[in-house]
C-alpha cells in the first residue's frame, strides 16, 4: 500500500518524502514541476540511498490520476501540490483558484472513485487572518486577505464537507506556520524562482552575496523590538509532523485542523541575528515601510498537535539557520 505525495518535488514535499522513505513507507510522488525541479527528486533518492518512485503529473489531469490509482494501491494521500505565492495570487487570482481548487477537487474525486479516503492536506496559518489573538488555536474563525489564503480556507471547507457527507473520509488539515531551514545534508532546501518574497530565502541570498541587503518591513509594530514576530518551524520537523498526521489519519475519521508550529515567536531582527551567527557573515539591513497585509505577531498554540499527533517540534532557530546556511552555501543558485 502506497502513500501518494502530490507536490513531492517541492520544498516541504521533498523533505516529507525523505522522512517517509527513511521510515520504510512505500511512497509514490507526483509533481508537474511548475515550482520545482526534477533534480529535487534525484536528490531525495541520493539522501535516502534509494530512488523516490516518481511520476511527472499535473493533478488537474484526471485521466493521469485515475491511471495512477489503477496501477498502484494507494491508501492515503499527502497533498502538497499548489501554488503558494501570496503576491502572485493577487495579480493572478484565476490561475490560483484554478490550480489549487480544481487540482484538489479532481484529486478528491479520483480518490473517492478509487475508495481511497484518507488525506493529509497542506493548509496554512494564513487562515487565521488578521484579527485573531495569539497564540492561534484551531477553533478560531478562519478568513483570508488574498486569493492564495482563500484557496486554503475554501479547501479546508471542501474537505470538512466531504467528511460530513461520507463518514469514511479522514482529512487532517495541517496549518503550517513559517517553514524554514533545509535538510541537514545541505542537498535539499527552498529554492524560490526570482527574488524571494519570504524572509528566510531572502536572508539566505543576502548572506551568500546574491542580494545586497535585507529590507525589514517595519520596525514600529507592537512587538518587543518593533519588527514582525513569526513562528518559524524547521522543514524537517514539519516533515515528521506529516508522518504523525498520516498515522492519525489511519486511525480516525472526520476532518481535523491541526497547527504545526513551535509555539515560539521570533522577530525579524532576532532571525537576522541568528542567521548572522550561524553563517558567520554580516547581513546588511535597511528598515522600510510595513508590507501591506502583514500582521504584527503570529504563533501557534501547539497543544492539539501534541495531544492528537504526539508531535512537538525539536529543532530551534539556531539549527534552522545552520541548516539553511549549509544549503545556500552549497547551492547558491538553487538546485
Ligand atoms: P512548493 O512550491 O515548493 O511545492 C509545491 C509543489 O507543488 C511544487 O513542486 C509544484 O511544482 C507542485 N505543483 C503545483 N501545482 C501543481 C499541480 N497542479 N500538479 C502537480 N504539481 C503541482 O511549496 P511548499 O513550500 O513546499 O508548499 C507545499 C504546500 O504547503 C503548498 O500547498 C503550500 O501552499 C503549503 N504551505 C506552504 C507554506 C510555506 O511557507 N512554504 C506555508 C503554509 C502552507
Ligand atoms: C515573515 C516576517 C515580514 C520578507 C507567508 C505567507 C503565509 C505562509 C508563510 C504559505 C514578516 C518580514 C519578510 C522581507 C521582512 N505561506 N519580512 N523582509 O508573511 O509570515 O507568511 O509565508 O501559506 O501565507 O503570507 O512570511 O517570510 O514573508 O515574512 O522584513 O524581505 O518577515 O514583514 O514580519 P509571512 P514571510
Amino acid at each position: 500500500m502506497a502513500i501518494l505525495v502530490t507536490g513531492g518535488a517541492g520544498y516541504i514535499g521533498s523533505h516529507t518524502c525523505i522522512e517517509l522513505l527513511n521510515r520504510g513507507y512505500d511512497v509514490l510522488a507526483v509533481d508537474n514541476f511548475v515550482n520545482s525541479k526534477p533534480e529535487a527528486v534525484r536528490r531525495v533518492g541520493e539522501i535516502c540511498q534509494k530512488p523516490l518512485p516518481f511520476v511527472e503529473l499535473d493533478i488537474r489531469n484526471r485521466e493521469g490520476l485515475q491511471r495512477l490509482f489503477c496501477e498502484h494501491k494507494i491508501e492515503a494521500v499527502i497533498h502538497f501540490a499548489g501554488l503558494k505565492a501570496v503576491g502572485e495570487s493577487v495579480s493572478m487570482p484565476l490561475e490560483y483558484y484554478e490550480n489549487n481548487l480544481i487540482g484538489t477537487l479532481t484529486l478528491c474525486e479520483v480518490m473517492r472513485a478509487a475508495g481511497c479516503k484518507k488525506m493529509v492536506f497542506s493548509s496554512s496559518a494564513t487562515v487565521y487572518g488578521l484579527h485573531n489573538p495569539v497564540p492561534f488555536t484551531e477553533e478560531m474563525p478562519t478568513s483570508a486577505t488574498n486569493p492564495y489564503g482563500y484557496t486554503k480556507v475554501m479547501i479546508e471547507q471542501i474537505l470538512r464537507d466531504l467528511c460530513v457527507a461520507d463518514p469514511e473520509w479522514s482529512a487532517v488539515l495541517l496549518r503550517y506556520f513559517n517553514p524554514i531551514g533545509a535538510h541537514e545534508s545541505g542537498k535539499l532546501g527552498e529554492t524560490p524562482a526570482g527574488i524571494p518574497n519570504n524572509i528566510f530565502p531572502y536572508l539566505s541570498q543576502v548572506a551568500v552575496g546574491k542580494l545586497p541587503k535585507l529590507y525589514v518591513y517595519g520596525d514600529d509594530y507592537d512587538t518587543p523590538d518593533g519588527t514582525g514576530v513569526r513562528d518559524y518551524i524547521h522543514v524537517c520537523d514539519l516533515a515528521e509532523g506529516h508522518v504523525a498526521a498520516l498515522d492519525y489519519c489511519e486511525n480516525h475519521t472526520g476532518a481535523q485542523a491541526i497547527n504545526l508550529g513551535t509555539g515560539h515567536g521570533t522577530s525579524v531582527l532576532e532571525l537576522r541575528a541568528a542567521f548572522e551567527k550561524a553563517a558567520g557573515v554580516p547581513i546588511p539591513m535597511e528598515v522600510t515601510g510595513r508590507r501591506p497585509g502583514d500582521i504584527a505577531t503570529a504563533y501557534a498554540d501547539t497543544e492539539l498537535a501534541r495531544k492528537l499527533l504526539g508531535f512537538t517540534a525539536k529543532r530551534n532557530i539556531e539549527q534552522m539557520c545552520t541548516d539553511g546556511w549549509n544549503f545556500i552555501r552549497q547551492n547558491p543558485n538553487g538546485i
